[in-house]
């Protein structure tokens, strides 16, 4: 494994195991929660058998995703027989949602929501001392964990999530997460420069900036009011720590996402031509429900102006089947709307109440599971159809190419990203994880790019 700039430690040091679930946020607060429990003389370890502490950092986001996690509490309750002293932590979503509810079938020991990463040494001893459970689920207004270097987690060394900010302010009515991750709130720039800059000289290629909506990230300098960043700002600062380092962020948001933003993104060869849209619905009515800030035509016009700007922008969404009410004729929206703007891809889900959220409050969860499922299926099959079309698009051009590892299926192939995320898979040719190559598409599927070395 290729190691980040804080190593992971071994050396007889007691074992944390850590899982994670939901968004690349998650996959990064791991990282700091890791980075936090070996300055407290831990190391991590990925089997569960040997871990006097089992951690899983949860999602919310949906109810499957919790019913996966309550699977797991009770896989973890074998561990807890087998071995005296082993300590269970829920993190994350979960952790503030469900709170000490999470505590009551006896297996859990720790609860820590995502602002309360720091406690996590405290809560340890204190468990261990006392032999009782705890808990911290405050939400804070001002952390970012700003200058914890994160270890990094990832298997290839090759693409770094760097967290730009954290919470939302956005009152989506369908949506947990700003009631599990609080009120947004950006980091220190410069923090987030030097950690591009060492991941950088540590031999990473990518930097993938996160946020909930990134396009809201705003810093103002506290002893400066005139001194202020916004993230086409901050984009281009990151962009300039390398031209050999690549640049992508996600989420964007369509009311929010700037000219400012597209254009510094044309500017630098580097920042990778890849905008995460999501729209959700292709219905002003739902859409107005959902509580987004936009309508159908303002998201066209933003599709309209990435496309001016950077003609070969790949744009990817998000889209929710069977929304509270929504109507035949409102999916038919949906629909009508992936094909107008011929998505590269998206991420697709059937609607899931979840309590506590405004949609769960107001709006009765009416549409039945087998209208909710058949619609899903119907956006999806266009989808596909649409991912191989943009596929096609992509036959005869070259593209450059950054190498991630041997290619799933054909492990004497290699695979990598073109900077519209279109994934490639291309002959060994001697290339190494994280060269740059040009290639040449031959061929597809609705999923890759079948590509020769140029
Ligand atoms: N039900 C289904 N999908 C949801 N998402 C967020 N909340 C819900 C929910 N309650 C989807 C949205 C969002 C993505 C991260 O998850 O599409 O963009
Ligand atoms: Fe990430 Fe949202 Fe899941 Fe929380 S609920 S882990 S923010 S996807």
């Amino acid at each position: 494994m290729k190691l980040g700039i804080r190593p992971i430690l071994d050396a007889g040091r007691p074992k944390v195991y850590i899982e994670t679930y939901g968004c690349q946020m998650n996959v990064n607060d791991s990282e700091v929660i890791l980075s936090i429990l070996q300055d407290e003389g831990y190391a991590l370890t990925e089997n569960i058998e040997e871990a006097s502490i089992i951690l899983a950092n949860t999602c919310s986001i949906r109810d499957n995703a919790e019913q996966r996690i309550w699977g797991r509490i009770e896989q973890f309750r074998l561990q807890k027989r087998k071995r005296d002293g082993v300590i269970i932590g829920i993190m994350g979503c979960m952790a503030e949602r469900l709170k000490d509810k999470l505590l009551e079938g006896k297996v859990v020991d720790l609860v820590a929501g995502p602002d309360s990463y720091r406690n996590l040494p405290e809560m340890i001893r204190e468990i261990k001392a006392k032999q009782e459970p705890q808990m911290h689920v405050q939400l804070s207004k001002d952390e970012t964990y700003a200058e914890i270097s994160p270890v990094r987690l990832d298997k290839n060394g090759i693409s770094a999530f760097i967290s730009i900010m954290r919470g939302c302010n956005n009152c989506c009515s369908y949506c947990v997460v700003p009631y599990t991750r609080g009120p947004e709130r950006s980091r220190d720039p410069f923090s987030i420069v030097r950690e591009a800059e060492e991941v950088y000289a540590n031999g990473y290629k990518e930097v993938n900036l996160l946020g909930q909506n990134v396009d809201k990230y705003f810093w103002k300098d506290p002893e400066d009011a005139d001194h202020t960043v916004n993230f086409a700002q901050l984009l281009e600062m990151v962009a300039k720590v390398d031209p050999g380092m690549r640049v992508r962020f996600s989420t964007s948001y369509p009311s929010d996402i700037s000219d400012e933003v597209i254009e510094t993104m044309a500017r630098y060869d580097n920042i990778c031509k890849h905008i995460h849209l999501p729209v959700q619905s292709g219905s002003d009515y739902m859409l107005e429900k959902m509580r987004r800030k936009y309508n159908r035509e303002w998201y066209l016009n933003r599709v309209d102006k990435i496309r001016e700007v950077i003609p070969d922008c790949g744009i990817t969404t998000d889209v929710i089947a069977g929304f509270c009410g929504e109507t035949e004729q409102d999916h038919k929206d949906t629909l009508s709307l992936m094909e107008q703007v011929g998505y590269d891809s998206a991420f697709m889900f059937a609607y899931s109440n979840r309590p506590g959220t405004l949609a769960s409050r107001k709006y009765e969860d009416d549409i039945p599971y087998e209208v909710k499922t058949a619609r899903l299926n119907e956006i999806i099959a266009l989808q596909n159809r649409m991912s191989l079309k943009s596929n096609e698009r992509e036959l005869g051009k070259i593209v450059e190419v950054l190498v991630e590892g041997p290619s799933k299926r054909n492990p004497e192939q290699l695979c990598g990203r073109a900077s519209n995320n279109k994934m490639c898979v291309f002959p060994n040719g001697g290339h190494k994880v994280g060269d740059y190559v040009m290639v040449k598409v031959e061929s597809c599927t609705s999923a890759t790019l079948i590509c020769s070395l140029v």
